[in-house]
C-alpha cells in the first residue's frame, strides 16, 4: 500500500475527535466550521482552540449569524485566543460571505476573502470541498521533513516540502488525507519523542531508516527577540475601573485594554493625575518582541483624559486579551479567576494573546 492509503486506513481507526471535524468518510463538512476552526488555529493549539470554537458556533451558528453580530462582541469573545488582527478579519470575512451567498466553493475564490491565505484556502477547499490541495502546516512539515528525511534546514526548505506534500495528496478523500497528515504529526510524529513504533507509515520513513527522525526538521536558529517596556495603568474608583478600546490598526488592535504607553518607548503620559502606585511587571512575548510592562494602579480622584470608566460588576477580565489579564490580576487578584462553569475555566487557560 502507497502512504496515503496506509494513512486514510490509520485515520478512518485514529481520527481524533474534534468538534469542527465531521468523522472519517463521511464529509463534507459545513463550510462555516471548518473556516471558523481552521482561522482559530492558525498559531494556536488545538487544546486552546476548542472551547472558543464551541462557544462561537453556539453563539453564531451560521456565517450571518455571526456577520450580524457587534463587532465588541466578538472582540470579547476572542479575547485570549491572541492575534486579534485574525478576529477583526473574521468579521470582515463573515459579512463578505453572508453578502455573496455562501462561501466560494473553491481555493481562488476563497483567497479573495480577508484573513484567508494560502494555507487556509487550501485547508478550507480540501475539507470543505474535498478537492485535493495541498494543506501543509507545522505538524505536515515536520511529517514529510522525515518521511523523506529533508536535511535542508526549515524555512528555505519549504518549497521542496510543498512539492513532496502535493506528490501525497490523493485525488479520493483528500479532506481526510490533509486531516490524517495533522493527526499524525499531532499525536505519533511529535516534535520529540516520535513514536515510529506505532507509526502506520514507519516502514517507508526514510528519517526512521536513518535512525535521524527525532532530529528533523532541523531549523535555521531564530533571531533573539529584542525586549521592549511599557507602563499600563489600572485606574479604579469607588465601584468602576478605567478601559479604553485599542485602535483598530496595531498590536492588540481593537481589543478592550487598559490605558498603556506605546511599547516603543514613545512616552505617554497616565491617563489621569492621581497617585500611583507600582504593583509589579508582567511580561509577554509578541511574535516579533517580548514586552515587559510595568503595573501601575491609583485610585481616581479626577477625570481621566482617556478611556472610559466600566462598572465593575459589568466587567469581566475575560474580555481582555491575555496580556491585560495578567495585569488585572495584579491589581485585583481576587477577581481575576474566572467565574465557575466549564467554558468560563477552560478558556482562563488559554497560552496567548
Ligand atoms: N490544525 C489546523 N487545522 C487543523 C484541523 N483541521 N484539524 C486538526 N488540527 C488542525
Amino acid at each position: 500500500m502507497g502512504i496515503s492509503a496506509e494513512l486514510l486506513g490509520w485515520y478512518d481507526r485514529h481520527a481524533r475527535v474534534l468538534p469542527w471535524r465531521i468523522p472519517p468518510g463521511q464529509g463534507p463538512a459545513d463550510p462555516y466550521r471548518v473556516w471558523l476552526s481552521e482561522v482559530m488555529l492558525q498559531q494556536t493549539t488545538v487544546a486552546a482552540v476548542k472551547s472558543y470554537f464551541e462557544r462561537f458556533t453556539s453563539l453564531w451558528p451560521r456565517v450571518e449569524d455571526l456577520a450580524g453580530a457587534e463587532d465588541a462582541r466578538v472582540m470579547a469573545e476572542w479575547a485570549g485566543l491572541g492575534y486579534y488582527a485574525r478576529a477583526r478579519n473574521l468579521m470582515a470575512c463573515a459579512r463578505a460571505v453572508a453578502a455573496r451567498g455562501g462561501f466560494p466553493r473553491n481555493r481562488a475564490g476563497l483567497a479573495e476573502l480577508p484573513g484567508i491565505g494560502p494555507y487556509t484556502s487550501a485547508a478550507i477547499s480540501a475539507i470543505a470541498f474535498d478537492h485535493p490541495e495541498t494543506v501543509v502546516d507545522g505538524n505536515v512539515e515536520r511529517v514529510v521533513s522525515r518521511l523523506f528525511a529533508i536535511e535542508t534546514p526549515l524555512p528555505a526548505s519549504k518549497p521542496q516540502i510543498h512539492a513532496l506534500a502535493t506528490d501525497l495528496t490523493p485525488n479520493e478523500r483528500p479532506g481526510d488525507h490533509a486531516q490524517a497528515m495533522m493527526d499524525l504529526g499531532a499525536t505519533i510524529c511529535t516534535p520529540r519523542n516520535p513514536a515510529c513504533g506505532i507509526c502506520p507509515v514507519s516502514d517507508p520513513c526514510q528519517a526512521r531508516r536513518l535512525g535521524i527522525a527525532a532530529d528533523l526538521p532541523r531549523k535555521a536558529p531564530k533571531p533573539e527577540k529584542p525586549l521592549r517596556r511599557g507602563t499600563v495603568w489600572i485606574g479604579l474608583t469607588d465601584s468602576g475601573v478605567l478601559v479604553e478600546t485599542r485602535p483598530a490598526k496595531g498590536l492588540l488592535g481593537g481589543t478592550l485594554a487598559f490605558p498603556s504607553t506605546g511599547w516603543d518607548g514613545s512616552d505617554l503620559a497616565p491617563p489621569a493625575e492621581a497617585d500611583w502606585q507600582e504593583l509589579g511587571l508582567v511580561r509577554h512575548v509578541f511574535t516579533h518582541f517580548a514586552l515587559d510592562l510595568t503595573v501601575m494602579t491609583a485610585r481616581l480622584t479626577t477625570v481621566p483624559e482617556r478611556g472610559r470608566v466600566v462598572p465593575l460588576r459589568d466587567f469581566s477580565p475575560l474580555a481582555l486579551p491575555g496580556l491585560m489579564r495578567k495585569a488585572w490580576s495584579l491589581a485585583r487578584p481576587e477577581t481575576a479567576r474566572p467565574r465557575s462553569g466549564v467554558a468560563m475555566a477552560s478558556r482562563s487557560r488559554t497560552p496567548q494573546g
